[in-house]
């Protein structure tokens, strides 16, 4: 993971390199640096912790120059402590380096032998010193990073600048994102747009085994072999405004409020209001045609954007009547899965980054199957990688816990379901008005219940005595037990587990007393009495209930400690609604517990390492 800035121009690189860092705050945050070549010479100041750590520390530092590169850490290789921290510099070579050096322990053995001075626990610092150790006898810096392409294997991202060459700045990558925003007379190599949409609207995306080459004002793409490139630039129409807080306490906090506006956006583009019926909108190949072709699914994904998949399987298989499989993407990419022609494998990934997904997709690809990616970043390497693309569009999500993502990516797969079905003949137009319908009530039921917010934070308030937490959930409930599940892990830092509410007699009752919270997920759906059935069992063991229903449930109330309600919605549209509580309870407890929301210990948003 880990966050690079890198600027070259004519203003000063300091405040440029912070600002760009804040917004890459949420790729890793245990420690950060700056290096920019002052009067010559290179003048680099880093800090353990969060980023506000460092930027105390260089609060009245001046750095003259103007060039300058700057790194927020998630730690792979050695403990978030300054010494560890990037830039690493070697010589006159300092680097910011995002993923991991496979081969680091052959080259460490290779620089020790040559008597090198390695400072710190970091692969990374090894690349320093073989581009310094090699620029020695070039002289050249692009050069010398070729040299060093050629001997290291691993993911990485990495920037590079040579104290002799002010007016420099050299890039590769293979494997983590990097992009490059060409401003006026100025450019800027950032792990994300967010870094610099506030000074470039246009973006060049790197690809693998590319290289970048910065110098005296022009920029060069290059190949490892060193031929050059001609590369798209891209206009990316973000506001800059998406990616601060506008008077919410947390990013978390504000994108569930967005919740309602975002599910409005992602489903605009496929539907039409008149006629209440789904558009068969090609989305990178004809989809009428392909989905009559396909005989199988496959939703590959990790973390909340799994949780979604597993929505996705409910939904298909029940409204378009092809077989689906759910895969977490780090199992499906190293467990040989056999892929039978005519497999529609469908990657679902907020950010487009994640390692894992990407793998997967890639794999995917190799045995021949179509491939369809839903990403919130368009650009982004799996939505890049993918045949098809669907698109999340909820503008940026900053807090590392995903909320407005999910429940974009649930109204996308109600949209998939039905053009799936459609295309097929396996749909009424009665039924798949009935889905629009609900689909477009969604945002004015997830406003009613963003209006109860009160309840939940009274209800979070309550939750902190609990030694543990079980959610549990039927159907198409599960998965967002799962999710509420992991909510509470990542933000509350409290043991929660999701169950499919029917497994609890096969184990889980066992931990059933008094200071074990049951939260239901409940909607009114054919299920609803297996679930009270189940919450009895749990209630008759000493369980306390939390249980989330449609409207006034009296059944369920009554073995409440807590009963919050939900608007009625159809089956299919239930998950999105009935997540916002969820989301809303577990960010009050971590708020009331006075943790970190947006940035959870040990986590980073895109995770670009396997
Ligand atoms: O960007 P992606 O959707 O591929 O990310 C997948 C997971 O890392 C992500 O959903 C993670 O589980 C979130 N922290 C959950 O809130």
């Amino acid at each position: 993971m880990c966050g690079i800035v890198g600027y070259l121009g004519p203003q000063e690189p300091k405040n440029i390199i912070i600002d760009g860092l804040k917004k890459l705050e949420y790729r890793g945050y245990d420690s950060a640096g700056i290096a920019v070549i002052h009067d010559g010479k290179t003048k680099r100041v880093r800090a353990e912790g969060k980023l506000k750590n460092l930027e105390d520390k260089i609060v009245s530092e001046h750095f003259n120059g103007h060039l300058g590169i700057g790194h927020t850490r998630w730690a792979t290789h050695g403990a978030p402590v300054e010494r560890n921290a990037h830039p690493h510099q070697v010589g006159e070579i300092s680097i910011v380096h995002n993923g991991i050096i496979e081969n680091y322990l052959e080259i460490k053995e290779e620089l020790l032998k040559k008597g090198a001075e390695i400072k710190s626990d970091t692969d990374s610092e090894l690349v320093a010193h073989l581009i310094w150790e090699d620029i020695q006898k070039t002289h050249n810096l692009l050069q010398s990073v070729k040299n060093t392409l050629n001997k290291i294997v691993g993911a990485f991202s990495i920037l590079v600048m040579w104290e002799k060459s002010p007016n420099e700045l050299i890039a590769f990558k293979d494997g983590p994102p990097l992009i490059v925003g060409i401003g006026e007379k100025e450019f800027f190599v950032v792990s994300d747009v967010q870094a610099a949409i506030k000074h470039t609207k246009k973006f060049v995306y790197l690809n693998d085994r590319e290289i970048v080459h910065i110098n005296n004002g022009s920029v060069q793409f290059l190949s490892q072999k060193g031929d050059v490139l001609k590369k798209e630039i891209v206009t990316v129409d973000w506001s800059a405004d998406q990616v601060e807080k506008m008077g919410y306490k947390h990013f978390m906090l504000k994108e569930i409020y967005e919740q309602p506006r975002a599910v409005a956006q992602a489903i605009a583009p496929y539907i039409d209001t008149d006629t209440h019926s789904v558009l068969m909108k090609n989305i990178g190949y004809d989809t009428a045609e392909m989905y009559k072709k396909i005989d199988r699914v496959f939703f590959i994904a990790c973390g909340t954007s799994y949780y979604a998949a597993m929505v996705g399987k409910y939904l298909i298989e029940q409204i378009a009547k092809i077989p689906v499989e759910t895969d977490i993407a780090s199992e499906f990419r190293y467990r040989k899965p056999i892929l039978p022609e005519n497999t529609l494998v469908i990657t679902i990934s907020q950010s487009g980054e994640t390692a894992d997904t990407l793998a997967a997709i890639r794999l995917a690809k190799e045995h021949g199957a179509k491939t369809l990616s839903i990403t919130n970043v368009a650009h982004s390497t799996i939505d890049r990688e993918a045949m098809g693309h669907m698109y999340m569009n909820t503008g940026v999500e900053v807090g590392v816990a995903s909320t407005k993502a999910f429940t974009s990516t649930l109204s996308l797969l109600n949209i998939l379901a039905v053009q799936i079905a459609k295309a097929r003949g396996g749909i009424s137009p009665v039924s798949e008005k009935e889905i629009v319908k609900a689909l477009l009530a969604v945002p004015s039921q997830m406003e009613t219940v963003l209006s109860y917010d009160k309840y939940f934070n009274e209800a979070a308030s309550k939750l902190g005595e609990f030694k543990g937490f079980l959610y549990l959930g039927r159907g198409v409930s599960f998965p967002i037990a799962l999710e509420g599940a992991l909510k509470l892990k990542e933000l509350a830092y409290m043991h929660a587990e999701g169950y499919a509410a029917g497994e609890m007699k096969h184990g889980p009752l066992a931990l059933i007393d008094e200071k074990m919270a049951i939260v239901v997920v409940a909607p009114s759906d054919d299920l609803i009495d297996k679930t009270i059935s189940n919450l009895q069992e749990a209630k008759a063991r000493g369980g306390k209930i939390i249980s989330i229903g449609t409207g006034e449930n009296a059944a369920l109330k009554s073995m409440s400690e807590f009963y919050l309600s939900l608007p009625a919605a159809l089956w299919t549209t239930n998950p999105l609604v009935a997540v916002v509580p969820l989301q809303l309870m577990s960010y009050h407890l971590a708020d009331h517990l006075g943790y970190d929301v947006d940035q959870p210990r040990n986590l980073a948003k895109s995770v670009t390492v396997e």
